[in-house]
């Protein structure tokens, strides 16, 4: 048998909750493998309690992890910002997970909001969003606040070696799948200097990748043909900040954000890979039993496609198209989904 050590960070509101789940599915799944999970208690609870956000002693103890699951981060207790800068986006940053991988597929018997003519031509594709750079990195400030007067900036970082390596690493997943199609997704009709940034980028590294169409859209047009004809994608390639908002109109156009999967990645390794489902922390519902579990079990189903058990992987995600399949209008606790899923491996 070979060993997987993982951090769970089950995080704010329903996080905890979806993460119990996935790694009850997780354990399921991996007869094989001795997985062993280690917890870390960050998020609302430890700043209300402590003051701290992501104390440097434990994102040294995360480097030490196979992988990291997470639940959700954010929590309105406390102040707008503290916990996304503070926790979720410092671990990316410093993990240096620069590939945000999020796919998008309809799964056989989800309801779709759009209409069965624009789905019947497909819906499977993968949003890689690059997780560095962009306005996410903190560049910028505010003058003269409360005045009127005042001047906010939040300044968008692009640099050619974080565009370069994650558009790469989309040309070699479009390279790996049938359609074998590439879309950059920007702006540079209006943001003249990272747009042309990004499109040159595209342009030299897919001279190696002859065999990898490329197509472009800017995110205005690419949320219509999200909408309207989504069989039109196969990889798409985009900065953080577009990435965030058309990964949420991806998830739900493939049913929901209750079903949307996500890796933060490292491609180099040298650093623990980190997966979290896309949705929030839904203080609304948080303790309720009523979060669906499914977004958090296909991220575990990333994590182990991530680390070497492609076979398990695999084994989740057909357990949870099983499940969804046979899902219908019943409505179920989060741990009845859970159980259900698990129960199947
Ligand atoms: C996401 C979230 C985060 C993001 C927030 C919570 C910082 O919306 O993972 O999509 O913007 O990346
Ligand atoms: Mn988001």
């Amino acid at each position: 048998t070979t060993s997987l050590d993982i951090a769970v960070i089950g995080g704010d509101g329903i996080g905890p909750e979806v993460v119990a789940e996935a790694l009850k599915v997780l354990d399921a799944a991996t007869s094989e493998v001795s997985v062993s999970s280690t917890e870390y208690d960050l998020g609302a609870r430890r700043w209300h309690a402590t003051g701290e956000t992501l104390p440097d002693s434990i994102l040294e103890e995360l480097r030490g992890h196979d992988a990291i699951l997470l639940g959700a981060i954010g929590d309105p207790s406390v102040p707008s910002g503290v916990l996304e800068r503070g926790v979720l986006l410092p671990l990316r940053f410093a993990l240096d997970h620069y590939v945000n991988l999020r796919p998008a597929r309809l799964y056989p018997g989800v309801t779709s909001p759009l209409s069965a003519e624009v789905t019947a031509n497909g819906l499977d594709f993968v949003v890689v969003r690059e997780g560095t750079e962009g306005p996410y990195v903190g560049n910028g400030g505010a003058l003269r606040v409360g005045t009127p007067a005042e001047v906010a900036t939040e300044v968008s970082v692009n640099t050619r070696f974080g565009i370069e390596r994650v558009v790469r690493d989309a040309f070699e997943r479009a390279q790996a799948r049938p359609r074998k199609h590439l879309t950059l997704v920007h702006k540079h009709n209006v943001l003249v200097h990272a747009g042309h940034l990004w499109r040159r980028t595209l342009e030299e590294v897919g001279a190696e990748y002859p065999d990898v169409e490329i197509a472009y859209n800017h995110v205005d047009a690419a949320t219509i043909y999200l909408a309207t004809d989504p069989a039109r994608f196969d990889v798409i390639v985009t900065d953080n900040l577009f990435g965030d908002i058309i990964t949420d109109i991806a998830a739900a156009v493939a049913g929901g954000i209750g079903l949307a999967a996500s890796g933060n990645i490292n491609p180099s390794r040298e650093a623990p890979s980190m997966f979290e489902p896309v949705h929030g922390s839904a203080p609304d519902i948080a303790g309720q039993g009523l979060a669906d579990p499914t977004a958090a079990i296909l991220s575990a189903s990333m994590l182990l496609d991530h680390v070497g058990h492609g076979d398990a992987a695999a084994r989740v995600e057909a357990a949870v198209a099983a499940d969804l399949a046979e899902r219908g209008e019943r409505a179920r606790s989060t741990s009845e989904i859970g159980d259900a899923i698990a129960g199947r491996l």
